[in-house]
C-alpha cells in the first residue's frame, strides 16, 4: 500500500507531525537530509507505528499515492527553495508541495506562483502549537492553489486540534500566501499577548512588591476569567517552577528577549499597509530594547530614574490590572484583524476573519476563550472594521476603561515601563476621536512644502494650498499618499 504523504524534516516540529498523522490512520513516509536521522526515527519514536522511512527524494517519492503530498518541515528560507527545486522535477503534474515551517509569505506567493507554471500545486501552511501541539493537536493554517485543498484536507483536519464542539482548528484560509500571512499575524499577535503579560507580572512584582508565588495564584485566578488562555495558564505554572535552591526558576533567567523574526515581519507589513498595528509593533521594540541589556545597566547607574513602589490596596490594584491587560489584549487582537482586512482586500484574499479566529480556538499558542467570541463577533458582522465596536468586546472596554486608565497612569507616575497597555489605550484613545489634531498636521505640510489640505467645509477630494506667509507661491505640490 503505498503511503497518503510524505514529509521531509525530522526536526521536533516533523517528527511530532508524522506521529500525530501516524495516530489518525494515515500512512507517512519520513525523509531527512541526513538520512541516519530517519533509521534514529523508525528505531526510536516511530517504532511499532505504521511509518516508513525513505533514503532518497526518488524513493520518498515512489512511496508515494497519487496526487502525491510531499510536506517540507525544514527551516524557512533558502533550504525550502533547494527541497522544491530537487523535488520537482520529480513530480507529476498535479502533486503538491506543502511548506508547513514559519515562512515569510511573500516567499510563499513567489513559490506558489513558479510551482503554478510547472503544474505542481503548492500549498503554505502555517503550523502552531510547538511540539505538543504538533504531537497531540496543532492549529494549521494553510492557503495557496485551491485545488489542492480537498487532498490534503483529510490529513490535516484529521490531526489538527478541535474545539470543544469538535470543530477543526484548521480550514482553508485563502490563495497564494495567505496562510502563511494569517500565520505570520499569529505570531505577532503571540509577541502582543506575551509582551502584555510581561508587562503585569512587572507591575505586580516591582509596582505591588509580589512573591513569585503570589503572582502564581493570581495568573491561576485570571485564567478561570474572559483571560482563560494557553499564555496566562504557562505564565502560571512558570510562576510556580522552583530552581534547585527552591527560589522562583524565572527570577534567574537573563531578562533578555530573543526573536525569530516573525513579529518584526508583522510590524513592518502594517507599516507597509498603513495600518496602526500599535501594539504588536511595540512589543517587538519592547524586545528589542530589553536585548540593549548593557546599555541598560549603565544607564540606570547614571540616571536618577527609580521605579516607585505602588502604594494603596493590593487587591484593587491586582483587580485593575486584570482590567487592564483584559482590555489591552481587545485591542492587540482588533488591530491584527484590521492587518487581516487590509491584506485580505489587496491581495483579493476573500479571507473569513470568523474561520481565522475558529483555527486559532485550539492547538496554537495564543488560543484563548475568548477567541470564540471573536468569531461569534465576526460571524455576526464580516464587516466588522473594528473588533472593539462588536457589542460584546465594547461593553467590556468600556467597563474596564476606568481600570486601565488607572494602571497606566500609575505606571508613568511610578516609572515602570509598560509600552504595550499605554500603546492600546493611546489607540483606543484614537480610534474614539472625531478629530484629531492631524489639521495642524496638514496646515505645516502645506506650510513648509505646499504639499496640500482638504478643508472640513468643502468635499473631500477637493485640494487646497495657502501662501502662509506672503512670501511663497501658489504653485502646490502634486497630491498623493502612500
Ligand atoms: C507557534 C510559535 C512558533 C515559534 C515562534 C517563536 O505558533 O507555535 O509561534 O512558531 O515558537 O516562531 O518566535 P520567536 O522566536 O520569534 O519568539
Amino acid at each position: 500500500m503505498k503511503a497518503d504523504i510524505g514529509v521531509i524534516g525530522l526536526a521536533v516540529m516533523g517528527q511530532n507531525l508524522i506521529l500525530n498523522m501516524n495516530d489518525n490512520g494515515f500512512k507517512v513516509v519520513a525523509y531527512n537530509r541526513t538520512v541516519a536521522k530517519v533509521d534514529e526515527f523508525l528505531n526510536g519514536p516511530a517504532k511499532g507505528t505504521n511509518i516508513v522511512g525513505a533514503t532518497s527524494l526518488e524513493d520518498l517519492v515512489s512511496k508515494l499515492e497519487s496526487p502525491r503530498k510531499v510536506m517540507l518541515m525544514v527551516r524557512a528560507g533558502d533550504v525550502v527553495d533547494q527541497f522544491i527545486d530537487a523535488l520537482a522535477p520529480l513530480l507529476d503534474e498535479g502533486d503538491i508541495i506543502i511548506d508547513g515551517g514559519n515562512t515569510n509569505y511573500p516567499d510563499t506567493n513567489r513559490r506558489y506562483a513558479s510551482l503554478r507554471e510547472k503544474g505542481i500545486r503548492f500549498i503554505g501552511a502555517g503550523v502552531s502549537g510547538g511540539e505538543e501541539g504538533a504531537r497531540f493537536g496543532p492549529s494549521i493554517m494553510p492557503g495557496g492553489d485551491p485545488e489542492a485543498w480537498p487532498f490534503v484536507k483529510p490529513i490535516f483536519q484529521g490531526i489538527a486540534a478541535k474545539t470543544e464542539q469538535g470543530e477543526a482548528c484548521c480550514d482553508w484560509v485563502g490563495k497564494e500566501g495567505a496562510g502563511h500571512f494569517v500565520k505570520m499575524v499569529h505570531n505577532g499577535i503571540e509577541y502582543g499577548d506575551m509582551q502584555l503579560i510581561s508587562e503585569a507580572y512587572h507591575f505586580m512584582k516591582e509596582g505591588l512588591g509580589l512573591s513569585a508565588d503570589e503572582m502564581q495564584a493570581i495568573f491561576t485566578e485570571w485564567n478561570k476569567t474572559e483571560l482563560d488562555s494557553y499564555l496566562v495558564e504557562i505564565t502560571a505554572d512558570i510562576l510556580g517552577y522552583k530552581d534547585e535552591d527552591g527560589e522562583a526558576l524565572v527570577e534567574k533567567i537573563l531578562d533578555t528577549a530573543g526573536q525569530k523574526g516573525t513579529g518584526k515581519w508583522t510590524g513592518i507589513n502594517a507599516l507597509e499597509h498603513g495600518i496602526p498595528l500599535t501594539l504588536i509593533t511595540d512589543s517587538v521594540f519592547a524586545r528589542c530594547l530589553s536585548s540593549l541589556k548593557d546599555q541598560r545597566v549603565e544607564a540606570e547607574k547614571v540616571f536618577n530614574n527609580p521605579i516607585l513602589a505602588i502604594e494603596g490596596d493590593k487587591a484593587q490594584w491586582v483587580d485593575a490590572l486584570r482590567q487592564a491587560l483584559l482590555a489591552s489584549k481587545i485591542i492587540s487582537y482588533a488591530q491584527g484583524f484590521m492587518l487581516i482586512r487590509e491584506a485580505s482586500e489587496e491581495n483579493d484574499w476573500s479571507l473569513n476573519y470568523g474561520n481565522v479566529a475558529l483555527m486559532w480556538r485550539g492547538g496554537c499558542i495564543i488560543r484563548s476563550a475568548f477567541l470564540g467570541n471573536i468569531r461569534d463577533a465576526f460571524e455576526a458582522n464580516p464587516e466588522l472594521a473594528f473588533l472593539g465596536l462588536d457589542n460584546y468586546f465594547k461593553d467590556i472596554l468600556e467597563q474596564c476603561l476606568p481600570a486601565w486608565r488607572k494602571v497606566v497612569a500609575k505606571s508613568f507616575e511610578t516609572g515602570l515601563p509598560m509600552p504595550c497597555m499605554s500603546s492600546a489605550l493611546t489607540f483606543l484613545n484614537g480610534y474614539t476621536t472625531a478629530r484629531l489634531p492631524a489639521n495642524m498636521l496638514q496646515a505645516q505640510r502645506d506650510y513648509f512644502g505646499a504639499h496640500t489640505y482638504e478643508r472640513t467645509d468643502k468635499p473631500r477630494g477637493e485640494f487646497f494650498h495657502t501662501n502662509w506667509t506672503g512670501k511663497g507661491g501658489d504653485i502646490s505640490s502634486t497630491t498623493y499618499d502612500v
